[in-house]
């Protein structure tokens, strides 16, 4: 249950957002439409430069990962293969009195929130049952809060089973979950107690499995034979261009695909703002691997971790917990990189139940947002299910060929051999008995793959670091926003908000300042170091207001220098280690308001050092 005060916490982020241009709702001047959201001015100077981060540290400084752009639109069949078709669905209820949707799974995250659920909660604290009192709030307050509330529309019968639970003999407290039950049933189903809609209190149907792919048709005629989805994750493409990439960019096993961009979800129940929209962007690699079967075969044994932490450089002997484990470590190190330290973060390993069929293992990486500690990405060891799915589904080979591996297995003791083969050849029969291949065709199949093997093919594994775009964006604004309170020379205290983004991401890097407006010289000069600037870095400025306000802007804005032209610009500094040097200006330190001077030569180094 989401504490009050981070509610208020997440307020004063949401109206900031929306006062400063981060984010706005989309199609606001109609009433808006639930799930998504717009980027302002600085909204999209932060995204990008997020964007560009993760592109930056995934793609272009790594030998052993490359990129794709492919279409948000893809055949219908890729999504057959992937199983988003047949089971990427959310639990749906529909309140049978106000007819909303609410995600099964979400039931209780949701009551708290709202004041009806929040008024019982104060009127039986601590797990008390203050039975007159609820009947007096069911009379009163509670028609308009919770009108179809079993308490509000029946409160004899529902405080009578309530009174039969509490005073049973030798009854045990009631949790607060129960109680909210209790007040949703004047009749016991088949299953007991009632779960209250979050939004009226009133009876929700049994949950039913509800796709989230948003769907369409292509071209000008919609039938059942040019359905097409919007992609609910990147990661699909990479899948299906795999062989395309491996064949042209001339990178052998291992070696990774990323992208990033729109992802939909016809969520529910979109909630906590940007967090679950229904159109969000995604940044997704898949980092091809041997299985460790073939790097058995090659290296002799299959290194595994030793210890927490960061494993070092990859090692040609890595199976896949090497490699997971890795990327876990890359992943937290990229966060940190852009002002979310590991301090900031959890990891969350997967239990063995949580998993995938497919997946080995998976390790949420989790921020501390306002309303709780979540997801901000998933890196998982998906196997080799993603491509053996696409091989076939499609009919077309998605294995590699390894002339090392061929080599080096012709050279193994036979029974070694037999052993590799065996592992191999039940890792794929267990693969294909579970999509449902006969079991006659799957054991001769696996044991086409596990002959293939010996001859140097195989179909790669993947390990999946997943982020989402939007949720690292709150993230971020979350862990940047900072209320300071300074009290004047008056006794007069103010309280404003600083943006400490850290500068790689931060939208503004620099806001460049005169004094004074109506000195031409000062604005004359001012509007010259901003135009040197302008071309390297996202820059702005700002001649309007006292310079105290035109700070406090720019505090707000998140932007971590500002550079202000002054009289002594002219006149040389007037004290201090550089008297009487010219052509320097002051810089403002956005997180302490730390002023120093610099020589107007030196900024643009000084800058691209620090905003880079
Ligand atoms: N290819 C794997 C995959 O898509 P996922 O856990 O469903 O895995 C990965 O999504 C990331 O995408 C999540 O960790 C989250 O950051 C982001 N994401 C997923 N659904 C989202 C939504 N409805 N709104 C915003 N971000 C979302």
């Amino acid at each position: 249950m989401a504490e009050p005060k981070e509610n208020v916490l997440m307020e004063k982020i949401t109206s900031l957002c929306k006062r400063r241009g981060f984010i706005f709702q989309s199609s606001e001047i109609y009433g808006g439409i639930q799930g998504f959201w717009d980027y302002g001015p600085l909204g999209a100077e932060l995204k990008r430069n997020v964007k560009e981060a993760w592109w930056t540290t995934m793609t272009r400084l790594r030998d052993d990962v490359v990129g794709l752009e492919a279409t948000i639109i893809m055949h219908p069949k890729i999504w057959e293969a992937s199983g988003h078709v047949a089971t990427f669905a959310d639990p749906m209820s529909t309140c049978r009195q106000c007819k909303k949707l609410v995600r099964s799974d979400q039931i209780w995250d949701m009551i708290p929130e709202n004041a009806w659920a929040q008024a019982i909660a104060e009127l039986c604290p601590s797990g008390s049952v203050e039975s007159p009192r609820l009947f007096n709030w069911a009379k009163g307050k509670g028609k308009h809060l919770a009108p179809n509330l079993a308490l509000v529309r029946n409160p004899e019968v529902t405080l009578s089973f309530l009174a039969e639970r509490v005073n049973a003999p030798g009854a045990l407290p009631l949790t607060t979950k129960e109680l909210y039950q209790y007040l949703a049933t004047d009749q016991f189903n088949a299953t007991g107690l009632m779960n209250p809609c979050p939004h009226c209190g009133g009876e929700l149907t049994p949950p039913r499995p509800f796709n989230l792919m948003f769907k369409s048709h292509y071209g000008p005629v919609e039938s059942d034979e040019n359905v097409c989805y919007l992609r609910p994750e990147t990661a699909q493409a990479i899948f299906a261009q795999f062989k395309n990439v491996h064949e042209t960019a001339r990178q052998k096993v291992p070696f990774g695909i990323a992208q990033m961009g729109k992802a939909f979800r016809n969520e529910v129940t979109p909630r906590n703002y940007t967090f679950r929209s229904r159109e969000f962007e995604q940044m997704e690699l898949e980092f091809f691997i041997a299985p460790d079967e073939a790097i058995e075969a090659v290296t002799g044994a299959v290194a595994t971790p030793a210890a927490k932490g960061h494993p070092g450089e990859p090692q040609p002997n890595w199976g896949w917990q090497m490699w997971h484990q890795y990327w876990v470590e890359e992943r937290i190190k990229f966060y940190a990189g852009i002002g979310l330290p590991r301090t900031t973060l959890e990891e969350y390993w997967q239990k063995p139940e949580e998993l995938a069929h497919y997946a080995r293992a998976c390790v949420d990486i989790l921020f501390k947002f306002p309303f709780g500690t979540q997801e901000l990405e998933g890196i998982a060891a998906r196997s080799d299910f993603d491509l053996s799915q696409h091989e076939r589904c499609s009919g077309k080979p998605m294995g590699v060929f390894e002339e090392e591996l061929r080599t080096a297995f012709s050279k193994l003791p036979p029974e070694k051999q037999t052993a590799l083969k065996e592992r191999y050849y039940q890792a794929r029969l267990k693969y294909l008995t579970k999509m449902g291949v006969e079991v006659a065709k799957a054991g001769a199949e696996a044991q086409e793959d596990a002959d293939g093997l010996a001859k140097g093919q195989y179909i790669p594994h993947v390990i999946e670091p997943s982020a989402g775009v939007d949720r690292l964006i709150l993230a971020l604004l979350a862990n940047a926003f900072t209320e300071i309170t300074e009290t004047d020379a008056k006794g007069k205290s103010e309280t404003r908000v600083v943006m400490k983004f850290h500068p790689r991401i931060a939208p503004i890097k620099v806001a460049v300042l005169p004094l004074l407006k109506n000195k031409p010289e000062l604005a004359n000069k001012a509007r010259a170091i901003f135009e040197s600037l302008r071309p390297q870095m996202m820059a702005y400025h700002d001649e309007a207001g006292s310079i105290g306000r035109r700070y406090a802007r720019q505090d707000e804005a998140g932007t971590p220098f500002c550079v202000t032209v002054d009289f002594e610009t002219f006149e040389g500094v007037k004290d201090g280690p550089q008297a009487g040097v010219k052509d320097t200006v002051t810089l403002r330190h956005r997180d302490d308001g730390r002023q120093e001077r610099i020589a107007i030569s030196e900024l643009l180094p000084w800058l691209l050092a620090r905003v880079r």
